[in-house]
């Protein structure tokens, strides 16, 4: 299985190898990654649908163009609500938004999830990520533009740095209803970035008429470091598990999928605590 990741230049630079990182938790505990990495081109079945999103990663990339866990769980939620909302657990995160919903997604890596979500909601979504990834992230949007049109939604390819301003007052223009991301808490030193860009947002909504945003993220929880994030996090956010996986042979934890809220502020423009 080690030899499905091979280093990228600014990995070797820093000694570490982050695809392999991503496999191994605390006290050494280890998880799947989501794909056989022989094959480049994955099918997803989007069974509510009887249709099919492929995926093209690049397994000798890096982390940005693999396959994880977290969003194959996401990409079922999406597909298992299309085919019964009442059931599902985006029921109530779903149903508070307008019909044609515009999604934004965060660290898309190859855009599994933003794609799915644009073919089963008909939703209008733009994928993001660090410039490096584009390319591959408009590969997959053009793979399966035909799919996502046939089903009236959008895929727009957007670069998106966390921590830069500039890049989310841009995506930010066509307006957002909901924002995704799966698989983005790990490396310590990008939580800040990752919550200067959603409180962000929570400003910028705030402004733009009083919408709460409201974030969906799927995380496979890995390193006990990341209960920071979680607790910087609920300083803005009321936070609920909307979904957990059974956690996989030898882990603690399965992918667990976490609804975020931009708590309210009261008239002296105060947080209101819930
Ligand atoms: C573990 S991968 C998850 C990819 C994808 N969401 C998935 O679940 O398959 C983390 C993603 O976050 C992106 N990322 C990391 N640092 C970032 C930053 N500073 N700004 C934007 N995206 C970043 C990576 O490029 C990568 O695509």
């Amino acid at each position: 299985m080690e030899t499905l990741f091979s280093l990228r230049d600014d990995d070797e630079e820093n000694g570490v190898d982050e695809a392999k990182m991503l496999l191994i938790g605390d006290n050494g505990e280890t998880f799947s990654p989501l794909r056989d990495g022989a094959s480049e081109l994955q099918h997803y079945n989007i069974s509510s649908l009887q249709s099919t999103v492929v995926i093209r990663q690049l397994t000798s990339q890096g982390l940005s163009f693999q396959l994880w866990p977290a969003a194959s769980t996401l990409v079922s939620l999406l597909d298992n609500h299309r085919r019964d909302p009442t059931t599902s657990p985006l029921a109530s995160t779903l149903s508070s938004t307008s019909p044609t919903m515009n999604i934004l997604e965060l660290g898309s890596g190859t855009g599994v999830v933003g794609i799915a979500a644009a073919i089963t909601l008909s939703a209008n979504v733009t994928v993001t990520d660090l410039p490096h990834v584009l390319e591959n992230l408009r590969f997959n949007a053009d793979a399966n533009a035909e799919t996502v049109a046939r089903f009236g939604g959008e895929v727009h390819v957007a670069p998106l740095r966390w921590g830069e301003d500039g890049d989310v007052e841009v995506v930010m223009g066509r307006g957002v209803d909901l924002v995704v991301a799966s698989d983005v808490v790990y490396h310590d030193h990008l939580y800040e970035p990752l919550l200067k860009t959603l409180r962000f947002m929570v400003t910028r909504m705030r402004l733009d008429g009083g919408k709460r945003l409201v974030f969906v993220m799927a995380h496979l929880r890995r390193w006990k470091k990341e209960s920071v994030f979680f607790k910087k996090a609920r300083k803005v956010f009321d936070v609920d598990v909307i979904y957990s996986d059974e956690p996989k042979e030898g882990a603690r934890s399965g992918v667990m999928v976490y609804r975020f809220v931009a708590k309210q502020l009261n008239q002296n423009g105060r947080i209101v605590s819930c």
